[in-house]
């Protein structure tokens, strides 16, 4: 084996945020970048040698040299064999099931999520655990340290693999191994759902909508939804991943998706339609000319869960990130299961799925998912949805209109402010800490202040402490402000606010959430002084 030490210069850059390390495809392009990252993770998981890894990306611009890369690399550093998706392709969700699947040492995973592809586009990295979920934090911090000092790294002088071919190749001592990247997903799909009453649902005129956004989920929605499902052709739209998307924005919210929101609004709109965005992790969820908030999607889920084959004995548990609806919270009372709440990212759920505390878990940003992986499932969320509309058999709307009318709403929207100067940014977030001494029993029109804090999290499986993730503002009647820095961003800095307030009367659940929530919009303008501060007069995306 011809194994190659070749130097490198710290980088000081590679801290890995919410979910990864995730730049500009220019930052990767930098020689030695993506090297040392790597270099570092392997350094720091310590897999014993002859180990097994998985990797696979959303099919994203770079995804490709960025594999024959880590393929070399891995080999110089020891690992026995790496699963990899055909074509160098794995949704996020389906490298988590082939991890505890194959039970490998762990993964990596590359891609930017949701963020645009191509050229200019954004690319990421993040390894994943052998419990198939994100690296926890003091993982990806050692990561950080470690890239930090980094002075060489291992690759095999060799030339690629041939990633389309199914099968084995080797490479040097190691075995690479081309998996088909559909095959263990929709297996494990159809071990959680009712497929024959969905079959049904569907042979019996219900129409459905899945936007791929030309993005991962293609083939997986094109296998399950239109082969395994009986969907007509042409059910999935934009079906064909594309390294660049198409040129779109890959992320399933009412901005981004508008092609299928316009069908879904439309004369002959479906019954269902559903969005994934560019590692098939995250989903959005309409009926017609309705759509579902994803902290009202969860709690659905929740109430709903022992409809679905795989969830027909209850739910251990939800939990469910802070800037989420307490939506869930409400099912979970009922249910009598406990609810946690956790500061946002997926990795904060990991410790709970695998202590068996919760079976459940969601966040506000289009991600739902449960134990069967350790990440959140877009194509999950779509299943178990039209598992329920299959065995209740009611619109979308009927549904939700029920269940708010069963457990009160909680009306929700979260504002975001994208790419803004950084200090901006952390000037209005400076301007609303500053009065929190003040804050506690002021009064806005209708709303006293109850309290406001910087959220932080003890985790109570390992006792680890995460502070700084979110100043919350709450109200006497329940209702509550979130401002929150995005860690996802790649262009200066994203602000989310979060808004949410209670409505028990069902007479007035069906108000327009933005025209509910107008009066706390306007209080979090008082508090925050976004707009002045900002220049900016509406938010870059209302969800
Ligand atoms: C965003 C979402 C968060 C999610 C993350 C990864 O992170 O808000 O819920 O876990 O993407 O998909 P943020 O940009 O807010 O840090
Ligand atoms: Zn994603």
């Amino acid at each position: 084996m011809n194994v190659r030490i070749i130097p490198t210069k710290p980088f000081a850059d590679q801290k890995p945020g919410t979910s990864g390390l995730r730049k500009k495809v220019a930052a990767f392009k930098v020689p030695h970048y993506l090297e040392s990252f790597v270099q570092s993770v392997f350094d720091v998981v310590a897999a014993p040698a002859g180990s097994t890894l998985v990797l696979g990306g959303d099919g994203r611009y770079h995804n490709r040299e960025a594999i024959q890369v880590i393929l070399r690399m891995a080999a110089a550093n020891g690992f026995g064999r790496v699963l990899v998706g055909q074509g160098g392709i794995l949704s996020t969700p389906a490298a988590s099931c082939v991890i505890r699947k194959y039970g490998t040492h762990g993964g990596i995973i590359l891609s930017a999520s949701h963020n645009p592809g191509g050229p200019e586009g954004d690319f990421g990295i993040k390894y994943n655990t052998g419990n198939g979920g994100p690296a926890p934090e003091k993982i990806t911090d050692a990561i950080f340290a470690r890239s930090a000092v980094l002075s060489s790294y291992r690759i095999l002088d060799t030339a690629g693999v041939d990633l389309d071919r199914i099968g084995r190749q080797m490479l040097g001592d190691m075995a690479v191994e081309i998996i088909d990247p559909v095959a263990d997903y929709a297996e494990l799909m159809e071990s959680l759902f009712d497929f024959s009453a969905i079959r049904e649902l569907i042979d019996g005129g219900f129409r459905l909508c899945f936007d791929a956004m030309h993005a991962v989920t293609g083939p997986y929605a094109l296998e399950i939804i239109e082969r395994r499902l009986g969907a007509p052709a042409g059910t999935v739209i934009n079906g064909v991943p594309l390294p660049d998307f198409g040129g779109g924005h890959p992320d399933p919210n009412l901005t981004y998706a508008h092609e299928l929101v316009e069908i879904m609004n439309g004369d002959s709109a479906p019954d269902f339609g559903a969005a994934s965005d560019g590692d098939g992790d995250r989903n959005m969820i309409l009926g017609r000319g309705f759509f579902v908030t994803p902290s009202d999607s969860l709690a659905v889920i929740a109430a709903n869960a022992a409809l679905a084959p795989g969830y027909a004995d209850g739910i251990a548990g939800i939990a469910r990130s802070m800037p989420t609806s307490a939506a869930a919270d409400r099912v979970a009372g009922k249910l009598g299961v406990p609810c946690y709440e956790t500061p946002t990212g997926w990795k904060f759920f990991g410790n709970l799925m695998d202590a068996g505390k919760v079976t459940l878990c969601g966040e506000e940003s289009f991600g739902t998912g449960s134990s069967h992986v350790r990440e959140k499932d877009g194509l999950w969320a779509v299943l178990f949805w039209l598992n329920i509309l299959a065995r209740r058999r009611l619109s979308v709307e009927e549904i939700v209109h029920r269940h708010w009318a069963e457990y009160g709403r909680n009306v929700y929207s979260r504002h975001d402010y994208e790419a803004l100067p950084s200090d901006v940014a952390a000037g209005v977030m400076a301007q609303v800490r500053g009065r929190f001494a003040d804050l506690p029993g002021q009064r806005f029109g209708d709303y006293r202040v109850k309290f406001c804090d910087d959220f932080s999290y003890t985790d109570p499986i390992d006792g680890s402490l995460s502070s700084g993730q979110g100043l919350r503002i709450g109200f006497e009647d329940g209702s509550r402000i979130v401002l929150r820095l995005s860690g996802t961003g790649t262009e200066g800095a994203t602000l989310r606010i979060y808004l949410e307030a209670f409505e028990a009367d069902p007479a007035r659940q069906k108000a327009d959430a933005q025209q509910a929530l107008a009066p706390l919009i306007a209080i979090a303008d008082e508090i925050s002084q976004l707009r002045q501060r900002s220049g900016r007069e509406r938010p870059t995306v209302i969800t």
